[in-house]
């Protein structure tokens, strides 16, 4: 049996993933693909109790290590759980957020060491790398406007502008760095037009797939 597609999707928050995820789900179930959606962190029992601790307003005090702890575990619990054996029955899971996540906000925003978060990374995916991964690419200053207009912020969201700053141009060196696996999105176009940008990439990946 042919191994399924693993696709992330990245962004600053408020970057409009959501509503593309929405789009992707449904245009790929209507080309017949067996799809699962997940997200980081969260998507198994255990990663979504993690993410609750994580991204709890209330907790001011978390060390910069603890976090970077949490969000791996929560990475290696969904990873065994859920991706790679779905991935392995040659279905596709699409992933909002992942390992890029974790390089842009504790990497690039908290300046943790990048050679650290590799080595854990390594041990909490082993191996699953993504296929293709979406970026979808908005001035945070835009984005957060935008979430915070709608529900008051998280823990990360209610970080300082520099912090979601660094994770953006963060963002942008690791698409830079891996271009053929990121596609970069401009996400400040009106809606239907980003949607006709990832379908259309979307489609070259589904394409070459078909083809291999
Ligand atoms: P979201 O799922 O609503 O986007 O919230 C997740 C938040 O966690 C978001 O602000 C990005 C942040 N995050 C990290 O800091 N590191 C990570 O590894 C992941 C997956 C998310």
């Amino acid at each position: 049996m042919n191994r399924g597609l693993f696709i992330t999707i990245e962004g600053t928050d408020g970057s409009g993933k959501t509503t593309q995820i929405r789009n992707m789900m449904e245009h790929m179930s209507s080309l017949g693909c067996k799809v699962l959606l997940t997200r980081e962190p969260g998507g198994t029992r255990i990663s979504e109790s993690i993410r609750s601790i994580i991204l709890d307003p209330a907790y001011t005090e978390m060390h910069n290590v603890t976090e970077l702890l949490l969000y791996s575990a929560a990475r290696a619990q969904l990873v065994e759980q859920v991706i790679k054996p779905t991935v392995a029955k040659g279905q596709t899971v699409i992933c909002d957020r992942y390992t890029d996540s974790f390089f842009a906000y504790q990497g690039y925003g908290r300046g943790l060491d990048m050679d650290m978060l590799e080595k854990i990374t390594t041990t909490a995916i082993d191996g699953m790398m993504p296929d293709i991964t979406f970026f979808f690419d908005l001035d945070p200053e835009i984005g957060l406007k935008r979430r915070m207009t709608a529900a008051a912020g998280d823990r990360i969201e209610n970080e300082v502008m520099e912090f979601h700053r660094r994770v953006y141009d963060g963002y942008k060196e690791l698409a830079a760095k891996y271009s053929d696996r990121i596609k970069t999105i401009d996400a400040s176009k009106p809606v239907d037009e980003v949607w006709k940008d990832v379908r259309h990439q979307l489609e070259m990946v589904l394409g070459f797939i078909r083809q291999v």
